[in-house]
């Protein structure tokens, strides 16, 4: 079951944390509602209560008394069309699926929260660690509509159309991972996505925006230009790369790309100038924060002419001994 750190006090609680409450407490008719919602997604902003009572092939009076718990719980709104799921609802139901698949058992306290999305840690029942994504693409909006009392039809509209784009997002990123894995770039890999929330394993790294130190900055630098390359060659840009979304091991040279949803592949039209902007965001940060001295031309040259796989002489050069 999913469970939550009592001890944690939260003034104001996320839609995960509204979720991980929640989710223990449903009971299998507020699932088939909410499973009814989150299918329903793609064809229907909103569902009637002859839609809820005719998909979930429940009882109308229990759907009515259903319906009225989740509303309680933010789980889902009501306009004057039908109900809406939101936010903490689809978050409670893909929490219910990790929980079900056995992804996870627990969900505990946010480990990043980046421009799009919600990262909490988690671990499974044999306390293996995890990292849970909830994208949250339009959160501003959300806000903004969460918090007001009564919901007008267009802002259902939105909600379901962020809901929807989170979806895809999720999706993009899992596909990403997939084809980037076994080139030999260090990934977070992906264990399972429902809805707009991706399980994967946890990586023990620092983000390289706050790491003030490094053993050896060139080859980490290296290594960081070696998976763009090596990404590149299989077609992939990663498109927003930054020291935002590297993580680096603290004991090793080791560095990890995270955040591919807004990947492209190498023939989008702007590929030439994306690839370009991946690679001297991270050059220039690298000679910024480190001295690391290295030509943007000469990295962004290095990248285009770079083979498909990580050679295997190299793949664990990460040893700090190694010098560069
Ligand atoms: N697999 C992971 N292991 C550990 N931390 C992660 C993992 N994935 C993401 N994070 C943390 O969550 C933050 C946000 O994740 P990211 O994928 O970059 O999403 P966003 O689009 O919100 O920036 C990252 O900066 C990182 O600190
Ligand atoms: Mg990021």
């Amino acid at each position: 079951m999913i469970h939550i750190d009592k001890n944690n006090t939260y003034s104001i609680l996320s839609s995960v944390q509204i979720a991980a409450n929640v989710v223990k407490n449903l009971e299998r008719e507020d699932y088939k509602l909410l499973r009814v919602f989150a299918s329903g997604l793609e064809h229907h902003e909103t569902l009637t209560r002859h839609q809820l009572v005719g998909y979930s092939k429940l009882h109308g009076d229990i759907v009515d008394y259903r319906v009225k718990g989740l509303q309680e719980m933010n789980l889902i709104n009501k306009n004057n069309r039908g109900f809406t799921i939101l936010n903490a609802g689809l978050d409670t139901f893909a929490l219910k699926i990790l929980a079900e698949k056995n992804i996870i058992s627990g969900i505990g306290k946010p480990i990043g929260v980046g421009k799009e999305s919600d990262v909490y840690e988690a671990v499974t029942d044999r306390q293996e660690e995890r990292a849970v994504k909830f994208f949250r693409i339009g959160r501003i909006s959300f806000r903004e509509v969460t918090k007001k009392r009564s919901f007008a039809l267009k802002e259902h509209d939105r909600i379901h159309h962020w809901l929807l784009v989170n979806i895809s997002a999720a999706k993009k990123e899992v596909e990403m991972l997939q084809r980037l894995k076994n080139t030999g770039i260090s990934l977070p890999r992906p264990l399972y996505r429902t809805m707009h929330c991706i399980a994967m394993n946890r990586i023990n790294g620092a983000r390289l925006v706050s790491v003030k130190d490094l053993e050896q900055p060139s080859t980490v630098l290296q290594n960081i230009l070696l998976s763009i390359g090596i990404a590149y060659k299989n077609h992939i840009i990663h498109s927003d790369l930054s020291e935002y979304n590297v993580l680096v091991g603290e004991t090793s040279c080791d560095a990890w790309i995270i955040d591919w949803p807004q990947a492209v592949t190498t023939d989008h039209p702007n590929a030439q100038q994306l690839i370009k902007r991946d690679v001297f965001n991270i050059v220039r940060f690298f000679n910024r924060r480190f001295g690391a001295g290295k030509n943007l031309d000469d990295a962004l040259r290095d990248v285009l002419n770079s083979s498909s796989s990580r050679p295997t002489t190299t793949k664990n050069s990460a040893a700090p001994k190694i010098s560069t």
